[in-house]
């Protein structure tokens, strides 16, 4: 575990064979998205977001069903290519000109994805669920994953559970064996998306608290989307506004719920608040 002001720079060899070190530090910007637009259909789901997280920082996104939290998501993940705009990571270009650049086979191994819905493979215990992805794109030896795989999951509190099978599992442990398995990679970048809202409250709360952890020990750039408002005003270094394809609030969490004049923003509250 390294020190939250001595974040990993070590250089990871890629698919592509290239090798790249990142070279954000705590508090620099390592992803910025500039314009992007997406329309499915006539139905424009990105009107030209701009949106950047620094390294160490939780941002947290919130926002009506069928806003756009996702679309961004998956736009910074590569899961879905914008129509226009231009992403950034660690200081070069990763997409622009509706394309991935060359540089974006290179950082792909440093963004990690997390889903509400389970995306372990049910057939394989967590051991293997685990050091898939690490053997297949780093070329990590079985003893090298598996000693990871132990680390990933001591970090999330789940080391009892290197051979236990999804099935086995509640959902919070699912969820938290989820997160150990993108740690695998060692992101630098991780995206979740509602990954508590299956979840009761207390887990909910135990699975975001090592986010929280992650994010203070690891030094890495975390953005969530999440229902709980709680969570979003304590944790969150940064609180996005989602409305209609726009980012409409940008700001502490602390002026997002007590101080924002965003007629949108206080009503979303209101709503959820009960
Ligand atoms: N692949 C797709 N094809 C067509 N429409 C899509 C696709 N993906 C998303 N959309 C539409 O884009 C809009 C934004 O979707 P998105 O998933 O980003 O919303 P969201 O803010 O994450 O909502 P929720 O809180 O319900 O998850 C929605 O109206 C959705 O139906
Ligand atoms: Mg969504």
């Amino acid at each position: 575990m390294t020190d939250a002001n001595t974040p990993k720079t070590g250089p990871v060899t890629t698919r592509t064979g290239a090798v790249r070190t990142i070279t954000a530090a705590v508090g620099e910007v390592l992803v910025s998205a500039r314009g992007l637009q997406k329309s499915f259909g006539d139905r424009q789901v990105m009107k030209n977001v701009d949106f950047d997280m620094l390294v160490g920082d939780i941002t947290v996104i919130i926002g009506k069903s069928g806003s756009g939290k996702s679309t961004l998501l998956r736009a910074l993940a590569g899961l879905t290519e914008p129509d226009d705009g231009r992403i950034m990571f660690d200081g070069e270009i990763v997409f622009d000109e509706q394309k991935r650049t060359p540089v974006w086979k290179e950082v792909d191994s440093y963004i990690g994805m997390i889903f509400q819905s389970y995306t372990l493979w049910p057939h394989m215990d967590v051991a293997k669920n685990l050091t898939l992805a690490p053997r297949k794109k780093l070329g990590m030896s079985e003893d090298e994953a598996m000693e990871r795989a132990k680390k990933s999951l001591a970090e999330v509190g789940m080391s009892q559970h290197l051979h236990s099978r999804p099935a086995q599992l509640s959902g919070g442990e699912r969820q938290r064996a989820a997160i150990a398995r993108a740690l695998m990679m060692e992101p630098k970048l991780l995206l979740c998306d509602e990954i508590t809202s299956a979840l009761d409250p207390p887990v909910a709360a135990e699975v975001l608290g090592v986010l929280q952890r992650l994010k203070e020990e690891e030094g890495i750039a975390v953005a969530l989307v999440t229902h709980d408002m709680a969570f979003a005003s304590k944790a969150a270094d940064r609180l996005v506004f989602f409305h209609e394809g726009e980012i409409a609030v940008n700001t502490t969490p602390d002026e997002a719920f007590n101080r924002s004049d965003n007629p949108e923003l206080k009503k979303f509250v209101d709503a959820v608040r009960f």
